[in-house]
C-alpha cells in the first residue's frame, strides 16, 4: 500500500488537501450498512478510466450533477494513429488526480463530503482500467469510504435515467469505440443480451475509416474524433449513391452486428479512387464526403435493422408492458445525429419512446460511472464495506454484458418488413 501511494504521489504530483483529508470514523462507520437505505443524502464520486478518457463525476441522490472532471487523450491518440494502451495507461496515471480533484473543486466538495467512491472495474483496456482502480482503492482508504465496482457498459446503459424517467425493463442499444450491444435492461443489475458485435466495433471501424481517409488534414476537422468526423464530413455530401456499399447480414435473423463487410468495401473505394486521382500524402480522395455519407448511412442501416428485430422479439415475448416501451440509445458512436434521427423514425413505427442522454454523457464520463454508483448504493446492490475486500477488487478487461439471450432471438427467426431508411432520412 506504501508504494502505491509513493507511485501515485510521484507519478501525479502532490494532492490537494480537497484529496488528503480525511474522514473522521465518527462521521461514517463503514460497518453500518443500513447507512444505504436511510442516507437520503447520498453523494457518490465515480471514476472512469476504461479506454481514453480520464473522468470523474459526483452526483447525490436528487440526480444532480454536483461536479465533473474530464480529460480525454482523443487528440494524442489522432495524431499517433490509434490508442497504444501502455501509452494511455501512462496518461491515465498523469491526469487521474487532477481530473478527481477537479470535479471535487467544481462541486465546492471535499472527499469527506462524498459517500461512496464508483470505479469502472469492467470491460476495457488493462492498463486504463488498473489506474482508475488503484486510485479508486486509494481514495476508499484515505477517505473511509465503501467502495462500488462498475461495469463500464452497464453505466452506458443507465446514463439516461439520470436525466430522464425510465422505468425498468428497457431495451437499450450501446455503440461505442468497445462494443455494440442490444440488450434488455430489467434491473439496476440484471441485463438479457440479444446481440453484440461479431467482429469489429461500429466506434473503432469509424475511427479506422476518418484516418484512412485522412479527415483530420481537412481544416476544421483536425480536432474532432474519428465519429465527430465523419458525421461532418458526411453532412457536405452531395451524392449519397456515388459509392454503393454492401448491406450487412441482411439474411441472418439475429440481433448480432457486423460491421466488416461494409468497412472492406468502403477501404476498396477509397484505394481505387486514390490510384485512379494518383493521391499522395495528406491529400484526401475528390469524392470523401459523399464515401463518409454512404459509410455512415451503411452503418445506421446494419443498427437500425437489427434494432428493429430486437424491439420484434420484444413485442413476441411481450417482455416489456405494452404502454410503457422505451428504447435507450447510448455510447460515443450514439452522439450521431443521424444514427439518433433513423432510430427515432424505428421507434415512431413501433410505438417505442427514444431516449438519448445528452450527448456528453453519451461518449465516455466520470457521471454515468457516478450514477450507476448511486443506482447500485440505493438498491445496495455490489457496494463493498470492508477494506480488505476493497482490495480484493480486480479488473476483467473481457467481461460481457448479462445473460446470453442471443439464441433465443435467432430460434425465433423473425423477418423484418423493410423500412425505406433512405428514402425517410434524405
Ligand atoms: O463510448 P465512447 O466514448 O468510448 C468507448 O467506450 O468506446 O465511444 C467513442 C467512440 C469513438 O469511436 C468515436 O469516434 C465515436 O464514439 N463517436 C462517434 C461520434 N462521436 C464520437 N461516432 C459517430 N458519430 C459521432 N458523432
Ligand atoms: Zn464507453
Amino acid at each position: 500500500m506504501i508504494w502505491e501511494l509513493r507511485y501515485f504521489f510521484r507519478k501525479t504530483g502532490r494532492m490537494s488537501n480537497i484529496l488528503r483529508e480525511k474522514t473522521s470514523y465518527s462521521q461514517r462507520s463503514l460497518s453500518t450498512e443500513s447507512i444505504v437505505s436511510t442516507d437520503k443524502s447520498a453523494i457518490i464520486l465515480g471514476i472512469e478510466s476504461s479506454c481514453d478518457d480520464s473522468g470523474c463525476g459526483i452526483v447525490d441522490i436528487n440526480k444532480n450533477i454536483l461536479g465533473e472532471g474530464l480529460h480525454s487523450q482523443q487528440i494524442m491518440h489522432l495524431k499517433m494513429g490509434g490508442i497504444i494502451p501502455p501509452i494511455a495507461g501512462n496518461i491515465h496515471r498523469q491526469n487521474i488526480t487532477r481530473v478527481c480533484e477537479d470535479a471535487l473543486r467544481s462541486a465546492g466538495l471535499r472527499l469527506r463530503d462524498v459517500t461512496a467512491i464508483a470505479t469502472t472495474v469492467k470491460p476495457g483496456l488493462s492498463n486504463s482500467l488498473q489506474i482508475g482502480l488503484t486510485f479508486g482503492k486509494y481514495l476508499t482508504r484515505v477517505g473511509n469510504k465503501p467502495f462500488i465496482p462498475i461495469h463500464h457498459m452497464e453505466a452506458h446503459a443507465l446514463t439516461a435515467r439520470l436525466t430522464t424517467e425510465i422505468s425498468f425493463p428497457f431495451l437499450v442499444l450501446l455503440v461505442s469505440g468497445g462494443h455494440s450491444i442490444l440488450t434488455i435492461a430489467k434491473d439496476v443489475s440484471t441485463f438479457y443480451m440479444l446481440g453484440t458485435s461479431i467482429d469489429n466495433s461500429p466506434g473503432e471501424l469509424i475511427d479506422k475509416v476518418s484516418r484512412r481517409l485522412k479527415l483530420h488534414y481537412i481544416p476544421g476537422f483536425e480536432k474532432l474524433s474519428g465519429g465527430a468526423a465523419l458525421e461532418l464530413a458526411a453532412s457536405k455530401a452531395t451524392d449519397i449513391t456515388q459509392f454503393p456499399l454492401p448491406t450487412s447480414m441482411n439474411d441472418v435473423r439475429d440481433c448480432h452486428f457486423s460491421f466488416s463487410g461494409i468497412t472492406s468495401a468502403c477501404m476498396k473505394h477509397i484505394l481505387d479512387e486514390e490510384s485512379k486521382y494518383d493521391i499522395k500524402a495528406d491529400m484526401t480522395i475528390p469524392g470523401v464526403y459523399n464515401l463518409c455519407a454512404a459509410y455512415q448511412f451503411a452503418m445506421i442501416k446494419h443498427i437500425c435493422e437489427r434494432t428493429q428485430r430486437a424491439i420484434l422479439y420484444v413485442e413476441k415475448s411481450n417482455l416489456i408492458p405494452e404502454n410503457d416501451r422505451t428504447l435507450v440509445v447510448s455510447g460515443g458512436v450514439a452522439s450521431n445525429n443521424l444514427l439518433a434521427k433513423a432510430l427515432n423514425l424505428v421507434c415512431a413505427d413501433f410505438g417505442y419512446r427514444f431516449v438519448r442522454p445528452p450527448r456528453k454523457l453519451c461518449t465516455d464520463n466520470g457521471v454515468m460511472i457516478a450514477w450507476n454508483g448511486m443506482e447500485r448504493w440505493i438498491e445496495n446492490k455490489g457496494v463493498i464495506y470492508n477494506q480488505d475486500e476493497i482490495e480484493n477488487v480486480t479488473i476483467d478487461a473481457k467481461a460481457s454484458l448479462g445473460e446470453d439471450w442471443s439464441k433465443r432471438i435467432t430460434s425465433e427467426s423473425i423477418k423484418l418488413t423493410r423500412m425505406k431508411l433512405l428514402q425517410r432520412l434524405f
